[in-house]
């Protein structure tokens, strides 16, 4: 059947920022599709309600709380895993949250701290899940980039870009390095996806809903669940020759001219 190679049984997959937004979605979509998920965030009570969630549904899932910027903690983090599962299938690096300011103002340490918790950190936890995927032989690992890591913002998002950026060359650095060694390393690249800070930010400024519609040919903003498809996918035996993908998942807005007439209300 070729919905079997979407089958995730017996994978142990450890997604970060399981507590809300795409980190839980994935975490969720996974669980469903059959792996044992290990989900993490900083948010004690938020995992905690996705791992019971995804209980509930009849999954194995298991929430805990782990700041991904601690390198202390992830190296704990990885003890727990090699105790209590002795493999690591998948990883999902979503958590990552980044200062935004003016470039002419920003400081250095809001720019390092946003480049520690967008690359080092994932770096560091992609390397230690990585080292354990080439041992087995196998693996799939998934950053989160945005469209921001290839084409810019504005609006104070100089630090995060940088960091972005910085994600997408380390996707495409490791899928050459591992792919002989089975290990897959894919980033998918986000378009505006509602969350609170998103949320916050479009109230705070009226015109901005619309101007990311204005981009996006799909005629809607993104939505945590928009990631369900992908993480299965990139997760699963349906994936085996996709790696250092930078896939947009964006409503067409990466494909979508800024001189262009989206939908159908155009003159000849
Ligand atoms: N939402 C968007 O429009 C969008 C677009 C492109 C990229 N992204 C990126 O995708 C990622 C997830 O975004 P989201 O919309 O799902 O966000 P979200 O705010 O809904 O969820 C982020 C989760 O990460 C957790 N987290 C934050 N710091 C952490 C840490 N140090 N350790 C562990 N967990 C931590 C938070 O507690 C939260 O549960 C972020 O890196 C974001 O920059 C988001």
């Amino acid at each position: 059947m070729a919905t079997d190679m979407f089958n995730l049984t017996g994978r142990v997959a450890v997604v970060t920022g399981a507590a809300s937004g795409m980190g839980r979605a994935m975490s969720l979509a996974l669980c469903e599709a059959g792996a044992q998920v290990l989900m993490l965030d900083i948010n004690a009570e938020g995992v905690a309600r996705t791992a019971a969630e995804a209980v509930a549904a009849g999954g194995q899932a298991v929430g805990a709380v782990c700041d991904m910027t601690n390198c202390a903690a992830v190296d704990q983090l990885f003890e727990r895993i090699d105790r209590d599962y002795g493999r690591i299938d998948f990883l999902g690096n979503i958590a990552g949250e980044a200062v935004r300011g003016r470039p002419e103002e920003i400081s250095l340490a809001d720019v390092q701290s946003t480049i520690h918790n967008l690359v080092i950190s994932r770096f560091y936890c992609t390397q230690q899940a990585g080292r354990r995927m080439l041992k087995q032989g196998r693996g799939s690992i998934v950053s989160i980039g945005s469209l921001a890591s290839i084409t810019a913002m504005g609006r104070g998002h100089i630090a995060y870009s940088m960091g972005m950026g910085a994600v997408v060359q380390m996707t495409r650095e490791l899928s050459t390095e591992w792919a002989a060694r089975g290990v897959r390393v894919n980033a998918i690249l986000p378009a505006q996806v509602v969350n609170p800070g998103l949320e916050k930010r479009m109230a705070e400024d009226p015109t901005l809903k619309d101007r990311f519609l204005s981009g996006i040919p799909a005629g809607r903003l993104g939505r945590p669940d928009d990631i369900r498809g992908l993480a299965v996918f990139l997760a699963s035996d349906a994936s085996p020759w996709i790696t250092g993908a930078i896939i947009p998942m964006d409503g067409g807005n990466l494909a979508c001219n800024a001189g262009a007439t989206m939908g159908e209300h155009w003159v000849l």
